[in-house]
């Protein structure tokens, strides 16, 4: 076989590489220091063609084909794999399922403009509970009139919060694994739509990488991409190509490593001649050039089949895979060339060796691509399970009462303190607020929802009236530092263990409810109905926390100083009430287990009152294992209601 590019492509190549190394090349270092997106040269790029190579010239692209797509991702990648990844992310994640899948009226609209580069794209699959295993994203869409209502979070979406469209994975049809997903394009500026912060990340830092979070979101029904139901499909579709745009990264940053490598050993002179003469490191570029060319090969064959519309996904996964364990490779004996020197800021193979893991990790880790080229090779693994099933579903922080007040302040405040005394808390008693979080018996906790850093006030006084030592979530002692960073709960080694957490405008990431899974009760105050920690909690009050926390702290107060707290007594976590069984219940004859619809099987995901013939079809007995049709109907015996 012989392979050529065009002269097409290669004064692409050029267009690209000036454009790469007078632009890009001068700010790389500053911007992979500050963590800063080069907004003037996304723009530029945009002008320049560069965000919408592989699109029709009337949908605003260049018309050009898919191996100069891989070749611009590259170029700019050999300078910076951040704004290569800008491109990638944009080009094949956040445009190309409006191109593939997008209506004559959508394509007008969100298309032409991405296409033009005057609009940034980007793709909302990952989540907590969704990352290789993409078919379990929880994410809602209902259906209401006119519009889908999209609650949930997306984590780790590349050119988020810049991108202004995000093509967005939902369920619509829940219990049916990946058949149940929809795409839909939802805009920056939709209400209920907002971010976290971007990431401060190991590599690609002038790219932005941030969450997405969706509270009652409401999506025209015309954003639906394709038809209900089509969305893991175009997810898999989008991701086979996706994948040519990344491992084109991994080249060009590969390929900037090893040229960076070259130029310095032939200079660097030891044991009386340049480094590159001595054999060893004659062999370690040779192998470094012959290695660069497999991938470049791979990439742009898998790149002609997409562009000849046959069958790439494995191709696409071979190329990704081969080249990204290539990148971390090249980039690492490149900066071994370096010696000492390689290993300061400023020498840019120290900045490509950080760039380069991440290609290996994300649009399918490696190990997922051999999945990918498994299913090609060996054929497709039976199925154990559906989709998503594998995942720990239920609760992190486990099985909670789930006690939520909601409406009148007063009322749920005090509701909420006679639960808690009844539960046997005792609040005359005190302890020092700075008592290490390992050794407290109780924590008051303060979530982003906090607000100002004055209002750690109430955080102080609430603890001082609940007995409890002070706590924050992990952004509110790393980000915003209103607490110290050994005084947060999330990380390994940062757990509580004691009996009563109270969390204020903690949203509940998976992290920080790990971290408080041996709490024994758990207590919520959040505005958003929908945060997580909800799902997890013994008792949650609905509301906004400056008008809840005054209330709780003046309930709490008996108008006396606190007595010193006696020593921990670890309390027994409080079950969930039993529901007496209503007819007809569903009994595993294998192992006698009664599913009961009114309590549900909230261990794993199954929310108490789900009927069992609404079951998913994955669901199986937590028992013995069995599948739904072991199951038999019964009625509940007179003396059992
Ligand atoms: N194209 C079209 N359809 C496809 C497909 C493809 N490439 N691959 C699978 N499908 C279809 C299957 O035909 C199947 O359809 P039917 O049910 O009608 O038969 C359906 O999708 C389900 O397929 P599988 O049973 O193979 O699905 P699975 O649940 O076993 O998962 C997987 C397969 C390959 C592991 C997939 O989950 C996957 O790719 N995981 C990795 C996810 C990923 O790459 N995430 C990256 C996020 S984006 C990102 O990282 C962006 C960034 O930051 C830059």
């Amino acid at each position: 076989m012989r392979f050529k590019t065009t002269a097409e492509h290669e004064a692409l190549r050029k267009k690209v590489r000036e454009f790469a190394e007078e632009k890009i090349k001068p700010i790389a270092f500053d911007l992979d220091q500050n963590n800063e997106y080069p907004d003037d040269i996304v723009k530029e790029m945009g002008k320049l063609g560069f965000l919408g190579i592989p699109y029709p010239k009337e949908y605003g692209g260049q018309g050009l084909d898919v191996i100069s797509y891989a070749i611009t991702v590259e170029e700019l990648s050999r300078v910076d794999g951040g704004v290569g990844v800008i491109c990638s992310a944009h080009t094949s994640l956040g445009t190309w399922p409006i191109f593939a899948f997008g209506t004559e009226k959508q394509k007008k609209k969100y298309l032409i403009p991405l296409a033009k580069g005057e609009k940034i794209g980007a793709f909302g699959l990952t989540e907590e509970n969704a990352g290789s295993d993409a078919g379990g994203t929880e994410t809602t869409a209902e259906l209401d009139g006119d519009n889908y209502i999209l609650n949930g979070k997306k984590i780790f979406i590349t050119n988020a919060p810049k991108a202004d469209t995000y093509v967005v994975f939902a369920v619509t049809t829940p219990g049916i694994g990946t058949h149940g997903i929809s795409a839909f394009i939802v805009e920056k500026d939709f209400e209920g739509f907002t971010f976290s912060d971007h990431y401060d990340k190991l590599g690609i830092r002038s790219s932005t990488t941030a969450e997405l979070h969706f509270e009652n979101v409401k999506v025209p029904k015309e954003n639906l991409l394709g038809k209900e139901g089509q969305g893991f499909k175009i997810a898999m579709a989008t991701l086979d190509g996706g994948r040519i745009g990344i491992a084109s990264q991994a080249l060009g940053i590969g390929q900037g490593a090893y040229e960076s490598a070259l130029g310095y050993a032939k200079e660097r002179e030891q044991f009386g001649l340049p480094i590159a003469h001595l054999q060893v490191n004659t062999f370690k570029l040779a192998d470094m050039a012959t290695y660069l060319k497999a991938a470049r090969l791979m990439i742009y064959s898998a790149a002609e089949l997409k562009e000849n519309h046959e069958r790439y996904s494995a191709d696409a996964a071979m190329a990704k895979q081969f080249a990204s364990d290539l990148a971390e490779k090249i980039t690492s004996e490149a900066l071994q060339l370096y010696g000492g020197s390689g290993f300061i800021k400023g020498i840019d193979v120290e900045r490509f060796y950080r760039d380069a893991k991440i290609t290996q990790i994300y649009e399918g880790t490696n190990e997922i691509m051999r999945v990918v080229v498994g299913a090609h090779t060996v054929g497709k693994a039976p199925k154990m399970k559906a989709a998503g099933s594998n995942k720990k579903s239920g609760p992190i922080a486990g099985v909670r009462k789930r006690e939520i007040y909601e409406g009148d302040p007063k009322e749920a405040v005090k509701n909420l303190v006679a639960a808690l005394k009844k539960d046997g808390y005792d609040f005359t008693v005190g302890i020092d607020p700075y008592t290490p979080v390992q050794e407290a018996e109780r924590i008051v906790v303060a979530g982003r929802g906090i607000g100002d850093k004055k209002n750690m006030k109430l955080i102080e006084d609430l603890a001082y009236q609940a007995g409890a030592a002070i706590s924050s979530s992990r952004p509110v002692a790393e980000t915003l530092k209103y607490v110290d960073l050994d005084r947060y709960v999330g990380m390994s080694g940062q757990t509580f263990k004691g009996n009563l957490y109270i969390g204020v405008g903690v949203s509940g990431a998976g992290q920080h409810l790990k971290g408080i899974k041996n709490a024994s009760t758990i207590v919520a105050i959040n505005n958003s109905k929908n945060a997580p920690i909800f799902l997890n909690c013994d008792y949650g009050i609905v509301g906004d926390a400056m008008e809840i926390l005054p209330l709780l702290i003046k309930e709490l107060d008996n108008g006396e100083e606190k007595k010193p707290a006696p020593p921990m007594k670890k309390m027994k976590r409080s079950k969930p009430r039993k529901m007496a069984p209503t007819n007809p219940i569903y009994v595993d004859t294998g192992s006698g287990y009664e599913y009961n619809p009114e309590e549900g099987d909230p261990e794993n995901g199954i929310e108490p009152g789900t009927p069992f013939d609404k079951l998913p079809d994955n669901w199986v007995s937590p028992v013995s294992g069995e599948a739904k049709d072991q199951f038999i109907k019964m009625d509940v015996p007179e003396d059992r209601k």
